[in-house]
């Protein structure tokens, strides 16, 4: 397997002026003529003559001509890999050819497929090279025409990038239409897709005035569902207007749903091409949590047009530059729209089960890795989250307003071109330097977060004098080795905090003296929570002595990484009564969150060894109440309180610990604090439930903090053996709201009785003509934790209803059974046995899915002698299966010593 490597970019040979491209579409294959326009390439004029290298997939050359004479492919030049001219002329020449290719038994849904008998493509990040030869680089950036050619009847919708600026009919039923996309791209934003569509139709006005025309492309008969897509589109065009000065370039904006795909949703330019999990849907069929997920995916595929299209990558190692910064860019968008804490608080607590855990792990890399084998393998939550998190410190270290002088300094440089995420944080640099006291931090030392993998660790110690009020704070900073990476230098770490007195009152921080030397502090805008200070950590050791406190025998409660201010971990040991008091009245929400967090993950990984912490529990359930019945708080802010930690952060919190992480026990320890809450805080969790319960049926997003509330009720209630709550949970099984369907679903699945077995007849019963929502039926299935889960799983692959091909079923399932931490981590190991046998087969199909899934076997070492030995032996045996490229480089990641 060849490794690519950042050190050997070099620039193309050859530009690309042109793309034109003729593709016929037919019912067995698809015929495609390609005209390719080469340049010499100015900025390559001082390197040595390299040869032209055209990737090609699985294409079957048909003819090949240079500038109009046909060529024959000699010796050397055509591989299985494509084609590559040794000798190309030193001028600008004209390269054509032809290509035989079948879509209808392409499965890997990369190049051209079939889905559903819809053509449809997907080029990121190298597609492009299945559908003709091509250099394939993002840093091409071309002109395309493309005409596409197909039957009326069996595909009268053809679309494609940019402007149809012709249509007509051919002979035998067939018509064609031509596409001129006016903005030059490189080939990984190329899309076409043919075939029967219903289409929604809207517009948007331009802040400057023009009017854009907005379509939704879906399967016949989904017309009804369009309707939330289109609003979100409408929103996110006008959010990126206001709060980015960005405005849509083109007069047309498409988006398809498609049903199979094997990520979320693409952003080719001008046609969008989404999963249909991610269009299709209304308060019936979806739920609150669904609909805020496609609106904030659909603004994150807008934005793109101008962080990733507009100003595209330069080679993959970049990929974070485009992904890290339409993250940064949406959840701005959905913090604006749903408000910021308690969608920060989201957007950590999935961090620190995803992020940290893929950090902690054999696939660990940094943010800008500097090789891979596959470049499918690294669109990883590393990219995408922490490459948010360290645009986010930008904007904290620097402020929104110079932070969006940046950013504009960022497009005007850019704009058109192939960039880097240094040229990034250039832009970043040079519009701080402009301040008046210019950076508060080294940017050289800042773009360590770029280069060094791992998650820091803040270890804090206090010194507190009573007598005089002061607080010494002893900060340390250190990143754990990763693989390749043995050695961590300091990072540079904004780390906002703030101190809450006795009576709950936050106290003014006062920052004195600190050695060696004063980190820079400053201030922050109200929305920090009263009285927080910004911190630049950047050494390895920092002393921070604050002064003028309340002279007192205890010291005030520390309030740390306040609206999560950076992507790292924090050793601390505060006593329980401090984080009761942090729970209690914190102003900062998310730093009040993840003091609870905190407390509940104490009391689960007790529970989970064995012993149950009386005194931490009764301490916990008082402050819960109090959380219940405190009027300041919503109903949302109340469920997102007293939502428990997740199971991954539960196994790495063990490791903390010490322990070998045992998930059927953590997994059970969460039951089993589920039954106790929903014990001992019977009364007002009844009571808040009879208070929301008016308020179900408004409309997403109305409603949905009471909805949440109900679902949580339902989880406590039922788990304390609440038989009433398990009826109206089947009720609503049975209702008109899918968010409280689920909820019910939710509440009843761990629980063998009765009512959970009537939830999930119902639910099948009523979508089982619906694939979108019966996956989530599926993923139900595969994840209940009782009775022979294997069989039960086996039964699901060969469902009737299944389909094999569907990314989306397949991550129901088998994801549903990663996810069932009693079948999937059985000692005997037969869930991890399963798990490979089915990621091998997987993978003769669709390597990109495959190689996904098998990250779920990359913790073995974490584990226990026993686990982590079957673990192991699955991954061996998966290592000795034909594997594709994609899953061969995770494998052999998991396995590397
Ligand atoms: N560019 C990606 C889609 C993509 C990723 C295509 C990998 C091919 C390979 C797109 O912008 C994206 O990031 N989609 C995410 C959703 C997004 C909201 C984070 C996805 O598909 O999961
Ligand atoms: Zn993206």
């Amino acid at each position: 397997m060849a490794t690519v490597r950042l050190a050997d970019y070099r620039p193309a040979p050859y530009l690309i002026n042109r793309t034109d491209l003729t593709v016929r579409l037919f019912a067995d294959h698809a015929l495609v003529d390609a005209r390719l326009a080469f340049s010499p390439n100015p900025g390559a004029a001082d390197l040595p003559p390299q040869p032209l290298v055209l990737a090609g997939l699985n294409l079957q050359l048909e003819a090949l001509a240079i500038d109009g004479i046909p060529h024959q492919p000699g010796a050397g030049e055509l591989g299985d890999q494509g084609l590559c001219l040794n000798t190309p002329p030193q001028r600008p020449f004209e390269l054509s050819n032809r290509v035989r290719i079948d879509p209808h038994s392409n499965t890997t849904l990369e190049g051209l497929y079939v889905s559903g008998g819809l053509f449809t493509t997907q080029c990121e990040a190298e597609g492009f090279r299945r559908i003709t030869f091509h250099p394939d680089r993002p840093d091409l950036l071309s002109r395309f025409r493309v005409r596409i050619e197909a039957d009326r009847d069996t595909a009268p919708v053809l679309l494609c990038n940019g402007n149809c600026i012709e249509t007509g009919d051919l002979e035998d039923g067939r018509h064609y239409a031509i596409w001129d996309d006016p903005f030059p791209k490189p080939s990984y934003l190329f899309a076409l897709v043919a075939g029967v569509l219903d289409e929604a139709s809207d517009t948007f006005v331009t802040a400057s005035g023009r009017t854009v025309k907005l379509r939704l492309h879906v399967e016949p008969g989904d017309l009804p569902y369009t309707a939330h897509a289109m609003a979100s589109l409408q929103r996110a065009m006008r959010w990126d207007e206001q709060r980015y000065g960005l405005e849509y370039d083109l007069d047309e904006f498409n988006i398809v749903a498609v049903r199979h795909f094997n990520m979320g949703a693409m952003e080719n330019k001008s046609l969008n091409i989404f999963n249909s999990k991610l269009v299709l849907a209304d308060g019936e069929t979806a739920t609150d949590g669904e609909l805020e997920r496609i609106e904030s995916v659909i603004a994150h595929e807008y934005y793109h047009n101008w962080t990733g299209n507009r100003i595209t990558c330069r080679d993959w190692f970049q990929l974070s530059l485009k992904e890290g910064l339409t993250v940064f860019r949406d959840q701005s968008f959905s913090a604006d729209r749903h408000g910021a804490s308690l969608n920060r608080i989201d957007n950590v607590a999935m961090l620190r089960n995803t992020q940290f855990r893929e950090d902690a792990g054999p696939t660990a890399h940094p943010v800008q890795p500097d090789a891979y084998q596959a470049i499918d393998n690294f669109y990883t939550t590393t990219i995408y989250e922490k490459g948010s998190e360290v645009i986010r410190m930008l904007h904290t270290l620097l402020g929104e307003e110079t932070f969006m002088r940046a950013m504009a300094l960022y497009v005007s440089r850019h704009d058109g071109s192939a960039a880097t995420c240094d040229d990034f944080v250039q832009a970043m640099e040079d519009a701080a330097a402009e301040q008046p006291l210019g950076a508060s931090f080294d940017f050289g030392q800042f773009r360590r977060w770029y280069h060094q993998a791992g998650t820091p660790v803040l270890e804090i110690q206090r010194h507190w004098d009573g007598e005089r009020g002061e607080l010494e704070l002893h900060i340390r900073q250190h990143t754990p080795p990763t693989p390749g990476q043995p050695d961590k230098l300091p990072l540079v770490i904004p780390l906002v905090l703030g101190l809450v007195g006795q009576a709950g009152k936050a106290l003014p921080l006062e920052l004195a003296t600190a050695e060696p030397a004063t980190p820079a502090t400053a201030p922050l805008p109200p929305a920090w929570g009263h009285h927080s200070r910004l911190v630049v950590i950047d050494r390895a050791e920092t002393r921070l002595r604050c002064t003028g406190l309340p002279r007192q025998h205890h010291p005030p409660a520390l309030s740390l990484l306040r609206q999560f201010s950076a992507p790292v971990k924090l050793t601390i040991g505060r006593p329980p009564a401090e984080l009761v008091h942090l729970l209690a009245h914190d102003s900062d929400p998310v730093a009040r969150w993840d003091a609870g967090q905190q407390l509940l993950r104490r009391a689960l990984l007790a529970r989970a060894s064995g012993h149950v912490d009386g005194q931490l529990e009764d301490e916990l359930v008082d402050a819960l109440g109090r959380i219940l019945a405190d009027p300041s708080l919503s109903q949302a802010s109340r469920a997102t309180l007293l939502s428990l930690p997740g199971l991954a952060e539960l196994e790495d919190a063990a490791l903390e610990a010490g322990q070998a992480p045992d998930p059927p026990a953590l997994f059970a320890a969460v039951m089993a604090l589920q039954r106790h809450f929903g014990t001992a805080l019977r009364e007002p969790l009844l009571r808040l439930l009879d208070e929301s319960r008016d308020q179900w049926p408004l409309a997403w997003p109305q409603g949905q903090g009471d909805r949440q509330l109900g679902g949580l009720v339902w989880r406590w209630g039922i788990a304390a053996g609440m038989e009433s709550l398990m009826n109206e949970a089947l009720q609503a099984v049975r209702g008109t709201s899918m968010t409280l369907a689920r909820y019910g679903l939710a509440a009843l699945q761990n629980h063998d009785r009765p009512q959970r077995e009537a939830a999930s007849a119902a639910f099948y019963e009523r979508w089982q003509h619906k694939p979108v929502i019966l996956d989530s039926w599926f993923a139900l299935e595969a994840s209940a934790p009782f009775g022979d889960g294997l069989a039960r799983v086996s039964d699901l692959l060969e469902h009737p209803r299944y389909d094999p091909n569907a990314p989306n079923s397949v991550r129901a399932v088998l994801g549903g059974l990663a996810s069932n931490a009693p079948m999937f981590h059985a000692a005997d190991g037969s869930g991890y046995r399963f798990m490979a046998l089915q990621i091998a087969a997987l993978d003769q199909r669709n390597p990109i899915t495959a190689s996904r899934l098998a990250k779920v076997l990359s913790r073995w070492r974490s584990y226990g002698p026993e686990r982590s030995a079957a673990m192991h032996d699955a991954l061996v045996k998966l290592a000795n299966a034909t594997l594709s490229t994609n899953t061969r480089e995770v494998v052999e990641q998991c396995l590397a010593d």
